[in-house]
């Protein structure tokens, strides 16, 4: 179990060092601006002896004039050094933080719809703004201290040999004992990094859901209520980054009283050896300052072994959704459907999401051109059957065709090319009234934007918004009733002009005289296309050729409305109930006998 986790970071660590990779000129250049600013750490280390010895007690006036100058220099190659490495490092940082971020992107928008349906919104958000962060401060910061800080300690531990190789070998039996607590604390760190984030992801979650449900917390009353749960979020965050802080702050004074124990060694057998007269003054003090010099990049370094392993934490989070697959998949080489009338067939399909069966022996066939309409009792899985066509989930067992083609078997993008969906939450997008219409049609021309917003009775709302057809979704603020969102979801549907057409309950949030136009809108939509309708209101199918009945997963009726309401079965009580509930209106009744069946 311990291989494989090793294994699979491994196979992670690479995509995170092949990311890294081609920058590999940039990295060389910033390499080298490390390696003048380790070199300018260790100079000044150097240029004490000189100093104390040189100028101080032999009082050598051409080393006044030189040391001067040369401390001039080493500061200035320094600071050009330090701007140099910090602004190459922090490109490579940011272009493999832009790369992450458009790769989940990408393969987030690839999932199918089931994943969305199991992942939180707001935390799959965290990933791509927070998670990537953290990888950003892992690659820029902490990869660009570790190049550095290992040239400025390798410098420095060779100025410490060549003053006193002796006293050198004593004070570095410390540094491997420092070593062993940066681990200790590195992995500490990562463990509460993970629940950091993860408590993080879950607030985001929360954020997102209380602010997009504000109505419903406001209309319940459960401000109260939310703010508290939202203060556990808050509190439960809390107590981990201060463990974290803990930690964090812990490496450092640990690190420290080590670091105070080597001086103490120091001071007490360089001091020694200085007054026996085996070391000079200036030796010493070199010395000393080489070590004291080396403090600050140990200590960076191991600070970076925090960052490394929060860092690791963050890409775990990552690669876990890049490396989850699609089970949504496409064939190689899968045929294109050509555009026009199809025909569509359900045989043998059963489905379950998860163990039970949602959908059980479908045998269904519908003509291109034909109207069929889909009732039946809510949970009975009418939306679960009209979502196989499009593929956003895949039938358990069976097969849907198209045209007598597996759906399996073809090209994703042209199938659902070929479909067109009013959903029942109608879904805008904050942008212009036209945009959204034309979303996935970006060269509709404006006369056709215009005629599907007519169709669908939406054109006269439209050009009464402040800024007409340019008047952005969100500029309306809550303005939109339900009806008109409606009504520019068809226009939507509309101007796809689509061969395949789905509709589910489209008209289930309207008042009566909305409905009343929506339903029109509709009628204009399914003008000779294959078309799934899905209504609870029985009022909405006048115009079907042929309804289906399904309950718990089943057709368990199929016909006319004359033809059903004679079997009193299903569809007759379902009819009654509405009948007696006054839902229904005398004017949208299904038409006597004129819905017959034209082969498409
Ligand atoms: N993503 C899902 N995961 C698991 N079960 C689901 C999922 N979506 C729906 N179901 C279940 O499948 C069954 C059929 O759901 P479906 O949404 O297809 O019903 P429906 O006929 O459209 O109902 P309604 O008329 O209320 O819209 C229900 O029992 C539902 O709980
Ligand atoms: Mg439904």
């Amino acid at each position: 179990m311990g291989k494989l986790s090793t294994l699979i970071l491994n196979a992670r660590h690479k995509r995170i060092l092949s990311l890294i990779q081609e920058h590999w000129f940039r990295l060389l250049a910033a390499m080298g601006c490390m390696l003048v600013v380790a070199a300018s750490t260790a100079a000044s280390a150097y240029l004490v002896k000189p100093v104390l010895d040189d100028i101080f007690f032999n009082k050598d006036v051409t080393m006044l004039k030189i040391i001067p100058v040369a401390v001039i220099l080493i500061y200035f190659l320094r600071g050009l050094g330090q701007y140099g490495q910090e602004f190459l490092m922090n490109y490579v940082g940011q272009s493999i933080i832009k790369r992450l971020r458009d790769s989940l992107y990408v393969h987030i928008q690839e999932l199918p719809v089931s994943f969305f349906q199991k992942e939180r919104t707001g935390v799959l958000m965290s990933r791509i703004t927070n998670d990537v962060n953290i990888l950003k401060s892992m690659v820029s910061t902490a990869f660009t201290s570790a190049l550095r800080d290992c040239f400025t300690i390798i410098g420095l531990i060779g100025v410490i040999f060549y003053r006193d190789w002796r006293l050198a070998l004593y004070a570095l039996i410390v540094l491997p004992l420092a070593f062993y607590p940066i681990v200790l604390f590195g992995k500490r760190i990562r463990r509460v990094s993970t629940g950091c984030q993860e408590a993080m992801a879950e607030m985001n979650a929360f954020l997102h859901e209380t602010f997009m449900g504000n109505k419903i917390i406001k209309a319940f009353g459960m401000e109260g209520i939310e703010k508290k749960r939202f203060f556990e979020k808050t509190q439960k965050l809390f107590r981990l980054e201060m463990k974290a802080a803990m930690v964090r702050a812990l490496s450092s004074p640990v690190m420290e009283f080590l670091g105070g124990l080597g001086i103490a060694f120091i001071i007490g057998y360089g001091g020694y050896r200085v007054i026996t007269g085996v070391s000079t003054p200036g030796t010493f003090f070199s010395f000393m300052a080489a070590v004291l010099m080396l403090y600050d990049p140990v200590k960076k370094l191991s600070g970076l072994n925090n960052s490394i392993q929060e860092g690791l934490a963050a890409a775990d989070r990552i690669f876990d959704i890049i490396e989850r697959d699609s089970d949504i998949a496409e064939e190689a080489g899968a045929p294109e459907i050509p555009s026009g009338p199809h025909s569509v067939a359900f045989r043998k399909v059963f489905f379950k999401y998860d163990t039970e069966w949602v959908l059980k022996d479908i045998n269904l066939e519908v003509k291109s051109g034909e109207i069929l309409a889909i009732v039946g009792m809510s949970g009975g899985g009418k939306t679960t059957l009209v979502n196989l066509i499009p593929r956003f989930f895949d039938v358990t067992r069976g097969a849907i065709y198209i045209d007598n083609t597996d759906i399996r078997k073809v090209q994703l993008a042209s199938l659902r090319k070929q479909i067109a969906i009013v959903t029942q939450e109608s879904i805008l997008f904050n942008e212009s009234v036209r945009d959204n219409i034309a979303y996935g049609n970006p060269k509709a021309s404006e006369a056709a934007i215009q005629e599907a917003a007519k169709a669908a009775y939406a054109h006269e709302f439209i050009v009464q918004f402040p800024k007409g057809y340019d008047t952005r979704i969100g500029e309306l603020g809550g303005r939109l009733s339900g009806g008109e969102k409606q009504r520019l979801c068809i226009a939507r549907a509309l101007l796809k002009d689509a061969p395949i057409l789905i509709l589910d309950e489209a008209t289930s949030s309207l008042d009566t005289e909305s409905e009343m136009l929506v339903q029109k809108a509709i009628e204009n939509l399914m003008q000779g296309r294959t078309t799934f309708v899905i209504a609870h209101r029985l009022s909405t199918i006048s115009y079907a050729h042929r309804i289906i009945v399904i309950a718990d997963g089943r057709i368990v009726e199929e016909g006319t409305h004359e033809s059903l309401m004679a079997l009193n079965g299903e569809y007759s009580k379902l009819y009654q109930m509405q009948l007696s509930n006054g839902e229904d209106r005398p004017q949208g009744l299904p038409r006597p006998s004129s819905a017959t069946l034209s082969p498409g």
